[in-house]
């Protein structure tokens, strides 16, 4: 059985922040929910997560949900040890503990399994990577047959000590038993007075426990966030790893290196995203969707075949197969597009459902409205929603023309193969059939002379 201790309780002061530093974003997702999927997807049986928790610790619990993992509370932050031994009181005997880290967001699921592996009653795992600049780090001291030994704080290390490139990564599993047995014994005094787990690793030798370390696959997985910087790079790695993986998937990507994904994506078959792409949420793409240059997209299914153009900005929608959008279209919440429907530049919808066929192809806004099929809605139509207290309904039925630049004051239907002249303001329903113009008759002068601009004396 695994324990899984996930330490979480530092104040992360580098990042300058109010919000405690694991409830930073990576890829959209804070940085201690990263670490609590990857143990979600091991494949050893596991108890319930222990989170140790300090430095805003209510809103950690909040952000992150009490119900499926155990939160501990270590008041004052004396040390790694110390957090790891107010999470003791609640590990299963012959249980294997591992130790995990709420701001190392990128572990990988296999390198913990094969962590783990390698624990058994006589043994302890240590995850340890090497490294060109290993300042900061703890280093693993090995003995002339290459056994470690212990590992030594940078802060309490000794010139030669500091010249080990070998680093500890603070990824540990380990019986519960020894560290019963170790944690008590842990002192402080060192460097930073405080309580070091990485202490238990001498002891471990003096017991006669074998040290088998592994190396961490990449260096990234093992990186941690302690400021913005660090935080900005994870950012950059985790955005490339998202990228590989739909490259692998067949997405064409303009420029892997100028795509974001914060949130799920799902995709069809020779899907192609140009550059400075943003998808936040769930988000689907269908086959051969096509998504231009700079849009925004965010929890929308999006079906085979349709045709995002740039600067597109899309939020919960649903958009059936061969559409055509944007550029510059603003899908808002609620906006349904039926298949072959087209939305055109500068138009904006909301809690609308466009029926098959139809088009709005420039400067409109269609907002609470239900419209059928093969409806034309004309350049600068507005659907009056709003009477600045109620939103109110637009209907506009199956073939329905509207001219350009009409307002539709709802609530109002336009029966089917309704035409509505250019110009109109329609504040009345209009049966089947029917024309409908409110615009004044045009009037016309012969031989109509200009004004002409007066010279000053
Ligand atoms: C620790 C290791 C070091 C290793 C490095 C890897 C120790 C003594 N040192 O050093 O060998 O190279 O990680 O990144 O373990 N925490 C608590 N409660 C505490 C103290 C810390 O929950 O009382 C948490 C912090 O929030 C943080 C983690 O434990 O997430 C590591 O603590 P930190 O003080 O950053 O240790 P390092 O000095 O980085
Ligand atoms: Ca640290």
């Amino acid at each position: 059985m695994i324990e899984c201790v996930i330490l979480a309780a530092g104040k992360g002061s580098r990042m300058n922040s109010s919000l405690p530093k694991v409830l930073h974003p990576i890829a959209g997702k804070p940085l201690l929910a990263h670490v609590l999927d990857t143990v979600s997807t091991l494949s050893q049986q596991k108890t319930k997560t222990h989170i140790v928790v300090g430095h805003g610790a209510e809103h950690v619990r909040q952000t992150i949900g009490t119900e499926s993992h155990h939160f501990i509370e270590q008041k004052e932050q004396l040390g790694t040890g110390h957090a790891v031994q107010h999470a003791l009181p609640f590990l299963k005997e012959d249980s294997i503990a591992l130790i995990l880290y709420g701001d190392v967001p990128l572990i990988q699921a296999k390198t913990l399994e094969s962590l783990i592996e390698k624990v058994d009653a006589d043994s302890l795992g240590l995850l340890t990577v090497n490294l060109k600049n290993p300042t900061g780090y703890g280093r693993i001291v090995r003995n002339q047959h290459q056994k470690v030994q212990r590992i030594i704080e940078e802060k309490d290390a000794n010139t030669e000590q500091k010249k080990i490139i070998e680093a500890n990564t603070g990824i540990m599993a380990v019986n519960t038993a020894h560290l019963r047995k170790w944690l008590p014994k842990l002192a402080n005094n060192n460097a930073q007075n405080e309580y070091y787990l990485t202490d238990i690793i001498a002891l471990a030798v003096e017991d006669n426990v074998a040290i088998e370390t592994q190396q961490a696959a990449t260096e990234w997985e093992v990186l941690g966030v302690n400021n913005r910087a660090q935080q900005a790079q994870l950012e950059r790695i985790a955005q490339s790893n998202i990228a590989n993986d739909l490259l692998n998937q067949g997405v064409t990507l303009s420029d892997p290196t100028r795509f974001d994904c914060r949130g799920k994506m799902a995709v069809g078959m020779d899907v192609s995203i140009d550059i400075n792409c943003l998808f936040l949420g769930n988000v689907k793409l269908g086959n051969h969707v096509v998504v231009g240059a700079n849009c925004i997209i965010e929890n929308a299914e999006i079906g085979d075949n349709t045709v995002i153009n740039p600067n597109t900005i899309i939020e919960d929608a649903v958009i059936e197969t061969s559409c055509t959008i944007g550029p510059f279209a603003r899908l808002r919440p609620g906006t349904q597009i039926a298949t072959k429907g087209k939305i055109g530049n500068f138009v904006e919808t909301k809690k609308a459902t466009i029926g098959e066929g139809s088009k709005v192809n420039h400067l409109s806004y269609v907002g609470d409205a239900v419209v059928g099929k093969d409806v034309n809605i004309g350049a600068g139509t507005i659907t009056c929603n709003y009477d600045g207290a109620n939103k109110h309904q637009t209907m506009i039925e199956d073939e329905v023309f509207v001219g350009s630049n009409s307002a539709l004051v709802a609530p109002v239907t336009l029966a089917k193969k309704v035409t509505v002249a250019a110009g109109s303001v329609i504040t009345k329903n209009v049966d089947e059939n029917q024309l409908a113009l409110t615009r004044v008759a045009q009037k016309t002068l012969n031989n109509w002379e200009r004004p002409v601009k007066k010279c000053e004396t």
